[in-house]
């Protein structure tokens, strides 16, 4: 009887809603397109637009002759589609500069002035129909230091390459004119110790909403999660710019993932003078909410709504996932369940397209996480773009979500906020990160007192979550670490024991944990070329191996888990070498996202899959009879190896760690024989005969035709009998026929020189131990493409793609 009141109920609510408004929205209208570019150079004005030489700031609109000038001419600038970084299409250079080095050796930064300033500008026009609307420009990230203008008046400066940042522009507009955007990004000067990046390689929004309307960033939802009734507190600040006083009601409205109402608010009266802000805070019970969890993301939207009389004047849809987090002394629980945290570090670029990743691509890397077993991941070391943490909310991801830089200046404490207000209803985001070895202050009273500065503004934003800080530090509690509420370890996890037998009641988390550099399919150390091998060996003096690291915490209850050093490779940082290595070899995965070695060991202990793999492969021509060192990972409780139809011998598997033989090599197969829980298992490696035909593996093979959606299509080489060749390397070209295009190439080998980008009709990548992969973006036309990867002395390998019309976006309102 009762559920059919509720039903009935949210029907009524349902359906006066919908009747009640009419439905003129907020705009938040992408404007990615059409953006112009050029370099601009940093050390020559004559060669900057005559930046710094005309005086743009004396008088309005002074710019006459430098391209903020709204009637410059930029018809011979190169026309793009944001995300754009510029980084990743020079050429690699070798340098003695350690920097560069760390920055997977582009020629970007102070050394090379007249490659690290961009000039982007676009032009568009505004309805004069909309002249009472309020307009904002809205940028998610730039790397950086960027200054923008608009129609030649200024509008600011954003120093950081990671926060975003928004201007009001409506004084500035010119309504059925033409208007002038226009933004100079100077990366001269680094933030990190890793590929950065350089241009506007986040997406740019232009947003539309009425004088009466809710603050940029300001609502803030959270829930206290009770039995069976559930109570949401939606704070919302609401700002009247118009010239007189506002009145008007507001309303907050919950609805399920299929829209339905669940919970809708008693409208309330709102009067506001001319200029004012009020912060208004309503309660709404959901009854037995569906919680999100990393196993069961289940996502609800808040809708808080202006309405004056009969007319929406603003309204957002914000999503909410149901949950708690507690973490103590004993450990995390996501909805009073015990969780250890199974994470890892990642940085933001990926193959082929640097740190200027199509959203696609966040929700693929996402998911190969997950595959793998990963819950939870570390933003290290920066405020990740918008889409990254849409994908940890949908698909089921923790994430620690990190600050800059641990300092409490005015702007390093305005960047904490940006992060803290841009974030903090994101249901994946459990914890927040006040900064990473911070060397110079961790452990002093300066470190301390910053620290307890940025932690007072993180309760002030967000008492509902707790930080940890990132010490490289192991036993030592002095400084930062006396006062953060969670202990971040990275590495020194020898220090661990001590550490909890001092400070019983302090929470420990492994903020960077293992860290073996293995380069993917490798199985000999080259310092020349800067491989190492391709197993659960190596790793630097300050770090540990996988099965070191998580062999202690899985044992202590109170450890929290950890992140790991690092999920997929990235640019820069190629410890433990240099030149001619450009990019790391911590990864998990390479920086295409093709598994190593490595990443069957945790899969085996971190997810409930059946997991048997036998490395290295088994084409060792030449090394008949010589003994080859095998490793299996799995799950199971025994394993058996039997080479050519003959065993090798039976061994238990040791929980949380992996087995090895030594096995003389004889061409043929090499078959595992498991058992798990009763169940038999079996996979086997074989010795292969030449590449033969080539093996496109599309991602998916329907995109949305938004010009936007990408796909990622793995490329590999097969025998005449259809057996992957695992050590191929042939040079695979790429053509597409349609309404689409490739956008970039990658390999994974931490120390090729290939070029990420070609030129339009030239894309071709050499195989890295037997695969490559392409990335490709959709056009606008719905169209059946046919993709093609070519090689001499090899059959050809195609696949179609597909691209339908996106579904016009549902209207905000339930
Ligand atoms: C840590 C640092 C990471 C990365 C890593 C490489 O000290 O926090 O950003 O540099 O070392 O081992």
């Amino acid at each position: 009887m009762n559920r059919i009141c509720n039903y009935l109920l949210v029907l009524f609510l349902h359906s006066v809603f919908i009747s009640t408004l009419s439905a003129q929205q907020r705009m938040h209208k992408n404007f990615d397109d059409d953006w112009k570019f050029s370099l601009g150079h940093a050390a020559d004005a004559t060669k900057d637009f005559n930046f710094t030489i005309a005086n743009i700031f004396s008088k309005t609109g002074r710019a006459t002759g430098t391209a903020i000038d709204p009637r410059f001419n930029d018809s011979s600038w190169r026309t793009l589609q944001l995300p754009h970084d510029w980084a990743v299409e020079l050429p690699f250079e070798n340098s003695p500069n350690e920097d560069v080095m760390a920055h997977g050796y582009k020629p970007v930064g102070g050394l090379y002035p007249q490659n690290s300033i961009g000039w982007y500008r676009k032009h568009f026009t505004v309805s004069h129909a909309d002249s009472g609307q309020r307009f904002e420009i809205q940028f998610d990230g730039i790397f950086r230091d960027s200054k923008i203008w608009i129609n030649g008046f200024y509008l600011g400066n954003n120093a950081s390459g990671y926060s975003g940042v928004s201007y009001d522009i409506t004084d500035y507009l010119r309504f059925d004119r033409e208007n002038v955007i226009v933004v100079r990004a100077d990366a001269s000067q680094y933030e990190g110790w890793f590929y950065e990046g350089a241009g506007i390689y986040r997406h740019v929004w232009l947003n539309k909403y009425n004088n009466l309307h809710f603050a940029r960033n300001s609502i803030f939802i959270y829930s206290n999660v009770q039995n069976n009734a559930t109570t949401i507190t939606v704070e919302a600040t609401i700002t009247n710019r118009n010239v007189d006083a506002a009145n008007g009601k507001l309303t907050n409205i919950i609805t399920d993932r299929e829209g339905r109402v669940v919970a809708r608010s008693t409208p309330q009266n709102i009067s506001l003078t001319s200029g004012e802000t009020k912060t208004i805070r309503q309660q709404l019970i959901v009854h037995n909410p569906l919680l999100w969890s990393p196993e069961a993301p289940y996502l609800y939207r808040v809708v808080p709504v202006i309405t004056c009389g009969n007319t929406t004047v603003d309204s957002e849809n914000i999503r909410i996932g149901v949950r708690t987090i507690k973490i103590d002394a004993t450990g995390l629980y996501v909805n009073g369940q015990y969780t250890k945290i199974k994470g890892v570090n990642c940085h933001q670029d990926h193959a082929g397209v640097g740190s200027a990743l199509p959203d696609y691509l966040q929700y693929y890397r996402v998911r190969l996480l997950k595959e793998m077993g990963v819950n939870a991941y570390r933003t290290s070391h920066n405020p990740p773009t918008p889409e990254l943490l849409d994908a940890c909310d949908s698909l089921g991801l923790l994430v620690l979500d990190e600050n800059r830089l641990l300092n409490s200046s005015p702007e390093y404490i305005n960047q904490l906020e940006r992060l803290i207000m841009r974030d903090r209803n994101r249901a994946s985001v459990f914890m927040w990160s006040i900064g990473n070895e911070e060397g110079a202050a961790q452990t002093n009273s300066n470190g301390k007192r910053i620290a307890q500065t940025l932690l007072a503004k993180q309760k002030e934003l967000d008492p509902t979550r707790a930080s940890t800080y990132a010490a490289d530090l192991g036993n030592v509690f002095k400084g930062i670490n006396e006062v953060i509420p969670v202990r971040g370890f990275n590495y020194r996890i020898e220090g661990v024991d001590a550490y909890h037998k001092d400070h019983p009641s302090q929470p420990i988390v492994g903020t960077e944990m293992g860290s073996t550099v293995t380069t993917r399919g490798i199985y000999k150390k080259d310092s020349v070329i800067g491989y190492v091998p391709d197993e659960d060996i190596t790793y630097p003096w300050w770090a540990n191996t996988a099965e070191q690291w998580w062999t202690l915490a899985a044992d202590r209850p109170w450890w929290m888990g950890g992140f790991v050093w690092t999920g997929l490779d990235y640019r820069g940082e190629p410890t433990p070498f240099q030149w001619p290595n450009i990019n790391s070899h911590f990864g998990i995965m390479d920086m295409c996202g093709f598994p190593k070695n490595i990443y069957y060991y945790y899969q085996s202990w971190w997810s409930n899959k059946d997991v048997l793999h036998i490395s290295p492969h088994w084409n060792w021509k030449g090394k008949e009879g010589t003994p080859i060192n095998v490793w299996v990972n799995s799950n199971a409780s025994t394993v058996e190896l039997f080479l050519n139809g003959k065993s090798v011998g039976k061994k238990d598997m040791p929980r949380n760690k992996h087995l090895e033989w030594n096995i003389p090599y004889e061409p043929g197969t090499l078959e595992a024989v498991a058992f798990k829980d009763g169940r038999k298992i079996t996979t086997k490696i074989e010795t292969t005969d030449a590449p033969y035909q080539i093996v496109v593996t599309p991602s998916k093979t329907t995109m949305l035709a938004d010009g936007a959606d990408a796909d990622v299509i793995n490329i590999s080489v097969v025998d005449k009998q259809g057996r992957e060749v695992p050590d191929a390397d042939n040079l695979i070209h790429f053509s597409i026929k349609g309404d689409m295009k490739i956008i970039g190439v990658g390999n994974g080998d931490p120390s090729s020189h290939e070029p990420d980008k070609c030129a339009a009709d030239a894309w071709q990548r050499h195989l890295f131990n037997g695969r490559c992969q392409v990335i490709v973006q959709s056009g606008r036309h719905n169209d059946k493409v046919k993709f093609e990867a070519t090689a001499e002395g090899l059959l050809p390998g195609s696949t179609d793609l597909n691209t339908v019309q996106p579904v016009p976006p549902k209207s905000a309102m339930p």
